[in-house]
């Protein structure tokens, strides 16, 4: 993909829906009795290795580009599949799969690409195991492929030393087969769309504090799920439309649960003319349209109890702090190396080739905004928020911008580059 400076951008964009709650609504639906209906689902390569994934054990699941209608099995109507499950490029599936996979009675095998084989799946085998689950890295690296042999689980409380929604979830939902009320404490809240969903397919489930507790179920319920614009994807436009001269975006219909909002938070703390208008609050996930137009964009810190609810927006906000005047500093973010790659390099080698004076830290960045970037070209080592990333940057930059393997930007937002070149009128 080719990029060069725009005139600015305008108009109005619906954005695609939220991949954690996509995830979520196959997999409940496929877990629960009755049909389940999904609308706004997103239609990513990730979301849709999550429906690969439920088809081949044994669930019917029609898809209609956005519409999903999912015929649930029950809870223990899962079959053994044929061959090993592909789960792509997907973190969220492979994780949140293993927690389901570990309380049937069948064995089963999960591989990824080779990034996803090479990210840690220890956090979750840990836990897991400690239920009951026999869970093994086929490799002994402590990373998929993992072959899961089904077993009765323990309740347990488990302490968790990261602040991840996967992790998280794994517990919870190998939980619901589980002899008791298993719970789950985190270092800090990360997002709760599991919690939230669960309650939705009629699952008993407390939240206090950083502590979710999910009771085991006789059968889970269907329900109705609208999937809200993931603000994740929001985010690239969101930085679009403040630091591109003369622009003025509106997004609709994006979910602001507050345990993802936390780049509106950033945007307020950075000066950004961002207005919020037609909240909703319907079903437990709250959404808006965000209005922005270009801003004078000053540094900010970002840290601390914070960095869940924004963690897959950081590399947009480190460009947005590229454009800031002064200094941004994000720590506590450690968790970034282990992503789709390892963003705290990737973000900061991409912003140094465009100019900007950035330094990696051990757990996070230092941007000293104001520079003028210039166009490179950009590897992203196929990871789709490292390609949208830079390909706003890209139409910011004198020169061209050259992004390699853009393609991957179908893991979560296949229409990225069709809305862009919608909003600059070309
Ligand atoms: C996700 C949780 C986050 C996030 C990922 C999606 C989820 O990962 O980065 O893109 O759907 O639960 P961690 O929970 O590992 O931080």
């Amino acid at each position: 993909m080719k990029l060069r400076k725009v005139k600015g951008l305008n108009g109005t964009i619906a954005i695609p829906g939220d991949k954690s709650i996509s995830h979520r609504a196959v997999m409940f639906g496929s877990l629960a009795k009755g049909t389940t209906h999904i609308t706004n689902f997103l239609s990513g390569a990730d979301c849709l290795a999550t429906i690969d994934c439920f088809r081949a054990m044994g669930v019917e699941i029609e898809q209609d580009g956005t519409e999903v209608i999912v015929h649930g099995n029950g809870l223990h109507g899962l079959k053994k599949p044929e061959k090993q499950l592909d789960v792509g490029n997907s973190g969220t599936t492979t994780r949140l799969i293993s927690g389901i996979l570990s309380g049937q009675d069948f064995d089963v095998t999960l591989s990824g690409d080779e990034s996803l084989n090479k990210r840690p799946m220890g956090r979750i085998m840990k836990p897991l195991s400690t239920m009951g689950a026999d869970i093994q890295s086929v490799n002994g690296d402590g990373c998929a492929p993992l072959k899961i042999i089904g077993k009765p689980l323990k309740a347990v409380h488990y302490d968790s030393p990261v602040a991840s929604a996967q992790v998280k979830s794994a517990v919870l939902l190998a939980g619901l087969y589980a002899d008791g009320k298993t719970s789950v404490t985190e270092p800090a809240l990360s997002r709760n769309h599991t919690e939230l969903m669960l309650q939705s397919f009629g699952v008993q489930v407390s939240s206090q504090g950083t502590t979710a507790e999910v009771t085991p179920p006789a059968e889970m319920t269907a329900a109705d799920i609208v999937v809200p614009g993931d603000i994740s994807s929001a985010a690239f436009f969101i930085a679009a439309g403040l630091v591109t001269p003369d622009s003025c975006i509106t997004l609709k219909q994006v979910g602001i649960n507050p345990t993802r909002n936390g780049i509106l938070k950033v945007c307020e703390a950075m000066g950004a003319d961002l207005v919020l208008s037609n909240v909703k609050d319907d079903s437990g996930e709250p959404t808006a349209d965000i209005t922005v137009k270009t801003s004078n964009l000053k540094g900010t810190e970002v840290g601390g109890d914070l960095i869940p609810a924004l963690i897959d927006e950081i590399p947009v906000i480190a460009l947005m702090a590229a454009f800031a005047q002064g200094e941004t500093v994000i720590r506590d973010a450690a968790e970034l190396k282990v992503k789709e790659s390892n963003r705290i390099d990737l973000t900061v080698d991409n912003l140094v080739k465009m100019g900007v004076d950035a330094e990696a830290t051990e757990d996070g960045m230092i941007i000293r905004g104001g520079n003028p970037l210039k166009g490179a070209s950009i590897h992203c080592r196929y990871d789709h928020r490292i390609a949208m990333t830079f390909s706003i940057a890209g139409i910011n930059a004198d020169g061209e911008t050259v992004i390699e393997d853009a393609e991957c930007v179908d893991v979560s937002y296949p229409t990225f580059y069709e809305q862009l070149q919608m909003l600059s009128g070309q």
